[in-house]
C-alpha cells in the first residue's frame, strides 16, 4: 500500500486506504466476530496500512478498545483518527454529548483511555450538532492540540460553509465525508472547500454500505437488508451505476466492489474501507491492484455525476476564461 501526504496542510504520510473500525465489535448487536477482529487489523497492517478510523460511539466504545489493544505494540507507527459527539453510551446525557466543550473534554479523556494511548493523531466532531457555536468548537480543538493530547484536528459531517469558517480560524487538517459512486453530493461544495484549505479528505462508505459490491442483486442479506438505517438501495440511478460497475469489473477481471474502491482511489482523498470480516478486507485490498483506464474512470464519473445546481450551473454560463 502506498502512502500519500495527508492533504497539503500537513507533512504526514498516510496510507492511501484507511481501515474503518465501525464494525470492529458487537456491542451494537451487529459487527465482526471476536476472533476476526485481530485478524482484520493484522491483515491491514501486514498490507502496509497505518491509518485507522474509529469513533467513541462505534460499538459503544468497543471499537476504540480493540484498536487500542492492537496498536499498543507499535503505537507510534499508526495514525489514529477518532471522533466525538454522541459519546460511547447508548443514551448519552445532554451534558455528555454534542459538540460543546464539556462533551469534548469528557470524550477525549474517555477515548485516550479506551485507545490506551496518551495522544490521538486526528480528532474531530462526528457531526455538526446544530447548536454549538463554531468558535467554541474551534477553540476547544485548538486547546486539545496545545495540550498535546491531539496532533491534528478535523471535522466530519459538517456543511461546507461551517467547515470553511472553522478552517479559517484554526489550522484544521482533516475532513471526513460520505462519498461513493451512489453519493457524490460532496462534489458541489465540500471538495472545493477541502482543496482550498488543503484538508486531508477521508471518504466514508466507499461501497455505499455494501450496495456497490452487487451482492444484494444476488439475493445476499447484509446490513442493508437487516437495517434500513443506511438508506442505500437499488433504484434507477444506482441500477445504472451497478450495471456499469459489473461491465467494468468484467473488463478488468475484478469484482464490482473492487472497481468501486479503485474509482474512489482515483479521487484526491483517502477512502475508508469498511470490513466486517477478514474476507471483506482481503477482497477490498485487491482494489489497490486494479488499474482503471482513463475511459473506464470517465464512464464511472459520468454515470454517477450529480447535478451541481445553483450557483454552479449559472456560473458555468457566465464566467469567461482568458
Ligand atoms: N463519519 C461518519 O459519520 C462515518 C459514517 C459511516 C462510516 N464511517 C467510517 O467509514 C468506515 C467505512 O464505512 P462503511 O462500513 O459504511 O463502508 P462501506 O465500504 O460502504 O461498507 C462496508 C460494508 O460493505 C459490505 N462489504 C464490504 N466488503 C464486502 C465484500 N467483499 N463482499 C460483500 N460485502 C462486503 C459489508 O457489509 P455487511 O456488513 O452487510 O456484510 C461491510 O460492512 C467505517 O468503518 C467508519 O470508520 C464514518
Amino acid at each position: 500500500m502506498k502512502n500519500k501526504l495527508f492533504g497539503t496542510g500537513t507533512g504526514l504520510p498516510a496510507s492511501e486506504l484507511i481501515l474503518g473500525a465501525a464494525s470492529l465489535g458487537s456491542r451494537r448487536g451487529y459487527g465482526a466476530v471476536t476472533e476476526d477482529i485481530p485478524k482484520i487489523l493484522t491483515a491491514y497492517a501486514d498490507a502496509g496500512g497505518n491509518f485507522i478510523d474509529v469513533a467513541d460511539q462505534y460499538q459503544l466504545g468497543e471499537a476504540e478498545e480493540v484498536v487500542g489493544k492492537f496498536i499498543n505494540f507499535k503505537r507510534d507507527d499508526f495514525i489514529i483518527c477518532t471522533k466525538y459527539t454522541r459519546s460511547s453510551e447508548i443514551a448519552p446525557s445532554p451534558a455528555n454529548s454534542g459538540n460543546h466543550r464539556k462533551a469534548m473534554r469528557q470524550a477525549v479523556e474517555a477515548s485516550l483511555k479506551r485507545l490506551n494511548t496518551d495522544y490521538i493523531d486526528i480528532y474531530m466532531p462526528h457531526y455538526d450538532d446544530g447548536l454549538t457555536p463554531l468558535a467554541e468548537i474551534a477553540r476547544g480543538l485548538e486547546d486539545l492540540v496545545a495540550s498535546g493530547k491531539v496532533i491534528y484536528t478535523g471535522l466530519a459531517n459538517f456543511p461546507a460553509w461551517k467547515a470553511a469558517l472553522i478552517a479559517s480560524s484554526i489550522p484544521l487538517a482533516a475532513l471526513q465525508i460520505e462519498y461513493n459512486l451512489a453519493q457524490r453530493t460532496a462534489d458541489r461544495e465540500l471538495f472545493g472547500m477541502a482543496e482550498h484549505f488543503g484538508l486531508g479528505t477521508m471518504l466514508y462508505s466507499p461501497l455505499a454500505g455494501g450496495l456497490l459490491t452487487g451482492k444484494y442483486r444476488n439475493g445476499a442479506s447484509g446490513r442493508l437488508t437487516l437495517s434500513k438505517a443506511d438508506g442505500y438501495h437499488e433504484d434507477a440511478a444506482t441500477k445504472a451505476i451497478l450495471d456499469e460497475l459489473e461491465t467494468i469489473a468484467a473488463e478488468v477481471e475484478a469484482t464490482p466492489g473492487q472497481v468501486a474502491l479503485a474509482w474512489a482511489l482515483t479521487k484526491n482523498a483517502f477512502p475508508i474501507i469498511g470490513a466486517r470480516t477478514l474476507s471483506h478486507l482481503n477482497d477490498g485490498l485487491k482494489a489497490l491492484e486494479v488499474s482503471l483506464t482513463a475511459d473506464q474512470t470517465a464512464r464511472l464519473n459520468n454515470i454517477s455525476a450529480v447535478t451541481m445546481g445553483y450557483p454552479h450551473d449559472l456560473l458555468k454560463t457566465v464566467q469567461v476564461t482568458y
